[in-house]
């Protein structure tokens, strides 16, 4: 099977779980509606590539991870679009869940797919040691003091560090992917942190440059938001030729991070090719 039919699979058996006779029908449409159609699913493709890496044995436990991993992704894309974060009326070339929806059934979509990322990752029960790994590693992604709650949290406070803010929103749960593949495949994950973050940092300022040159059409969510809404972006911050120069950085960062594990060379090429996606040339030359 190839990866993106193992993810797609894995994430329509989640939500499977989730759709029984009892549960109210428009919350589990308003779910399927978060996570069906897909977007780029790097995350999960990310997590499924470092197990790979790393010589994953037990493809079980790293398919979990991964379905986990893009579920919480999309409860935080359901959360941030609310009129209370960002207000978005599109995501992924169709109306927000909260549009589709309403407000109450995305709040309460959003927290279900959370919670079931976990059960996704309980139901397979690898051994104690090894999910209590995954699960550390997935949990940190998300949550206090360093995960995209902390990240989406900083957009309250009166001074941002920009880099911090972009290494929580967005590059923990980045590194939740990598550590989560690790600790998978039975390696230490804190060896894989840094390269989440610089992943996960390089594509925030890559999603900030898009914000600023992209139309809404070309990128299926509304673009100018991070101006409209006077929010720290890199962008914002130096520029689109700063930006621009600060995401090779950051990719450059990325690429001397990978641990030495058995199928390095192969997980380099699948960064760069990844890397020279994040800007498409289109863009890059609007904005020069
Ligand atoms: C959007 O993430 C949110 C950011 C962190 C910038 P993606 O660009 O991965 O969104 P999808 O999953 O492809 O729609
Ligand atoms: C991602 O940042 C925030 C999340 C943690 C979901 P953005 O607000 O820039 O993401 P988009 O542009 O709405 O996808
Ligand atoms: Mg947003
Ligand atoms: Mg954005």
């Amino acid at each position: 099977m190839d990866v993106t039919t193992q993810i797609e699979q894995a994430l329509v058996d989640a939500l499977e779980h989730a759709d029984k006779p009892g549960c109210p029908p428009r919350l589990v449409s308003a779910m399927r509606h978060a996570v069906f159609p897909k977007g780029a699913r790097i995350r999960p493709r990310l997590c499924l590539a470092v197990a790979t890496a790393c010589g994953d044995g037990d493809p079980k436990t790293s398919t979990a991870a991964a379905a986990a991993i893009e579920l919480l992704h999309c409860a935080s894309l359901v959360h941030d679009d609310l009129p209370c974060f960002d207000d978005a009326d599109i995501r992924r070339g169709l109306p927000s869940v909260h549009r589709a929806f309403g407000e109450g059934l995305a709040v309460l979509a959003g927290d279900a797919l959370i919670v079931l990322a976990f059960q996704t990752l309980a139901r397979i029960a690898p051994a104690p040691q090894r999910l209590g790994k995954v699960l550390l590693s997935v949990s940190e992604g998300v949550g206090t003091p360093r995960g995209i709650v902390a990240g989406q949290a900083w957009e309250c406070e009166p001074f941002v560090d920009l880099a911090n803010y972009h290494r929580l929103k967005t590059g923990a749960l980045f590194a939740a992917a990598t550590m989560a593949g690790a600790a998978a495949a039975d390696v230490e994950p804190a060896p894989w942190r840094r390269l989440g973050e610089k992943i996960g940092e390089a594509f925030q300022v890559a999603d900030d440059i898009r914000d600023a040159t992209a139309t809404s059409a070309e990128l299926g969510k509304p673009s100018g938001r991070d101006a409209a809404l006077s929010r720290p972006s890199a962008v914002r911050e130096l520029g689109v030729e700063g930006a621009v120069h600060r995401l090779g950085q950051l990719v450059g960062d990325a690429i001397v991070s990978i641990p030495s594990c058995q199928g390095e060379v192969e997980l380099r090429t699948l960064i760069m090719r990844e890397a020279k996606r994040l800007v498409p040339g289109k863009m890059a030359q609007r904005a020069a």
